[in-house]
């Protein structure tokens, strides 16, 4: 069979997908796979089928038309088997808003937050109800994009003008002073907790992406309990939003121990310093092991 591993894509997290891509297709075409590169940018997807002739999918898109559940609905409507999440997974995963109703419906800790539109508001007022320090963030976004934390109002104000910029649908966020985790899932496997450290004012996308000076910690420093409790809830949240075969889900745990789930990613980083990766080796698992193992998760 042929894999066509499809990346890059008309997101704002494209430069990012044409890493994790071809990590991924390196990868693959070094494990002996029959796989090629696929840009639905570039390509219309009825190329897929006529020219291409793949009979799977590997999705390495970043963000809305790869990750929000468009290109898995229009894979299945080609009867294309796609690795990870389907659309629903994918869909409730991408808002970060409904993925948080999700989280506080089955009783999962998450920051308290408000919705936010493009509308006149009492920015102070809604600073002074979130406990005066906020993250805002565009609903349907990653890598941080189009993300700033506010502490007065004309910051607040400001910051909802940059979201807007990326969405009609804004998340503001009480701020959870302390230190920031994610947790890959491998089919039914929770992997290793990473911690991603920077001085920064958070892990933003030039922590993430740039600079040198993030520290990554796998497993992260934590007690068995917390271990076990960040774990739990990291899968409760990946399965409260219907996500399947892989992600990850990023957290926080402030000064007081509590943790708070920020969110599940369906299409997680896959460049050479990305977190999933991070964590299948500290479980034992190379890259190219990883790869062939979301491969094999690949749904119907
Ligand atoms: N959205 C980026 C790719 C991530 O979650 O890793
Ligand atoms: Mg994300």
């Amino acid at each position: 069979g042929k894999v066509a591993v499809m990346f890059g894509g008309s997101s704002a997290e494209r430069e990012v997908s044409l890493r994790s891509g071809t990590a991924v297709l390196n990868a693959l075409q070094q494990a002996g796979v029959n796989a090629v590169a696929f840009d639905p940018a570039e390509q219309p997807l009825t190329a897929l089928m006529n020219d291409v002739k793949a009979d799977r999918v590997f999705i390495v898109l970043h963000g809305r038309g790869g990750e929000d559940g468009t290109m898995q609905g229009a894979l299945q409507l080609l009867g294309l088997p796609y690795t990870g999440s389907g659309v629903l997974g994918s869909a409730l995963a991408m808002d970060k808003i409904r993925c948080k109703r999700l989280f506080v419906a089955q009783n999962l800790p998450t920051a308290p937050f408000a919705v936010v539109h493009n509308d006149t508001l009492d920015y102070a007022g809604l600073l002074a109800e979130l406990g005066g320090k906020v993250m805002v963030k565009p609903a349907n976004e990653g890598s941080s994009i189009g993300m700033s934390a506010a502490v007065n109002a004309a910051e607040l104000e400001q910051a909802i003008a940059a979201a807007l910029q990326y969405d009609s649908e804004i998340l503001v966020e009480r701020w959870i002073n302390g230190r920031e985790f994610t947790i890959a899932i491998l089919g039914d496997t929770v992997l290793p907790i990473v911690e991603m450290r920077t001085p920064r004012a958070f892990y933003d996308y030039e922590a993430k992406y740039q600079a040198n000076s993030t520290e990554y910690l796998c497993p992260a420093p934590l007690t068995a309990g917390q271990t076990a409790a960040m774990q739990h809830d990291a899968l409760a949240a990946f399965k409260a939003v219907g996500a399947s075969g892989w992600g990850r889900v990023d957290l926080m745990l402030n000064e007081q121990g509590e943790h708070f789930l920020l969110e599940v990613n369906t299409v997680p980083g896959m460049t050479e310093k990305s977190l999933v990766p991070m964590a299948a080796k500290a479980a034992g698992l190379n890259f190219s092991e990883l790869v062939l193992r979301i491969l094999q998760q690949t749904q119907t």
